[in-house]
């Protein structure tokens, strides 16, 4: 499948989006070394498949789900069970974006089979991969040097009837939702730790491009969990930079 099948992304009607991260107080969402994030507290972990649970569809770049060895599964039958209760499929569809498609066929995600996974790309995908893939994933391509990420929740609506789409990170992935204003929600667990450093991944990827515009956050709920401070904030949008050069202008 193509973009140009589907109208012009910013027309489309799109999931309910929730993204989900444990945070360090200094912004970071990993270490250095891109170490599987296991820094946070164990109540954090299963609030982690709680909100998994709420979702039609669990999204994440490739680079998270190599490193931490993601399945995307739903081992809690309780959690299942209240799925199914609400209409929902027992697991949620399991979706992963990479642009230049260097997706390895080996990571543990293709190798469980509870619910379908998707792989969204580019044209860049090479072929020994799409082969490799081929039977383990479905697999859609975008135009362009990325993938459209409103044009790829229009596809998982429109295509896979998701009305609920969980994102899972990691950062990199997050700033692309945050650039095409397409997260509504952001569950944030602050975690008692400083990583430091230069290198560290927060919650927008690697420090480097800025957001076209600041995106602020207005409080829904505090709950203080395992000696962690669980948040559950709303989004709103707002281009500040522009307004600014608006108004000088
Ligand atoms: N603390 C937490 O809650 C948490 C949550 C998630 C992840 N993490 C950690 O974060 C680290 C990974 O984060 P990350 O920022 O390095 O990587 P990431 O966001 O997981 O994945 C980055 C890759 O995703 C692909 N991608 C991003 N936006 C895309 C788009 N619009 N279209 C197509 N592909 C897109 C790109 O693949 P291509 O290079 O192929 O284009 C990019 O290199 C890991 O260490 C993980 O453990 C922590």
């Amino acid at each position: 499948m193509k973009a140009k099948m589907l109208p012009k992304s910013s027309l489309l009607k799109r999931p309910h989006v929730v993204a989900n991260f444990a945070i360090t107080w200094d912004g970071r969402i990993s270490t250095a070394g891109r170490t599987p994030s296991n820094f946070s507290s164990a109540a954090d972990k299963r609030r982690l498949l709680e909100i998994r649970a709420e979702g039609d569809a669990v999204v994440a770049g490739w680079e998270t789900v190599r490193a931490d060895t993601m399945t995307m599964g739903l081992p809690d039958r309780a959690l299942r069970d209240l799925r199914v209760s609400r209409g929902q499929a027992a697991y949620p569809l399991r979706v992963v974006l990479s642009g230049g498609g260097q997706v390895d066929s080996g990571l543990r995600l293709f190798g469980e089979t509870v619910s379908p996974v998707l792989v969204y790309s580019t044209q860049r995908m090479p072929l020994a991969v799409r082969e490799a893939l081929a039977g383990r994933a479905a697999l859609r391509y975008c135009d362009g040097e990325k993938v459209d990420v409103a044009w790829m929740l229009a596809s998982l609506g429109q295509e896979f009837g998701v009305k609920r789409v969980v994102l899972e990170g990691g950062g990199a992935l997050f700033a692309s939702f945050l650039r095409e204003r397409c997260v509504d929600e952001v569950c944030l667990t602050l975690c008692p730790l400083i990583f430091g450093g230069r290198e560290g991944i927060t919650l927008t990827g690697s420090l480097g491009e800025w957001l076209p515009g600041s995106v602020e956050g207005s409080l829904v709920s505090v709950e203080v969990l395992g000696g962690e401070c669980f948040t559950r904030w709303r989004l709103h949008y707002r281009n500040k930079i522009e307004e600014t050069v608006d108004s000088l202008g």
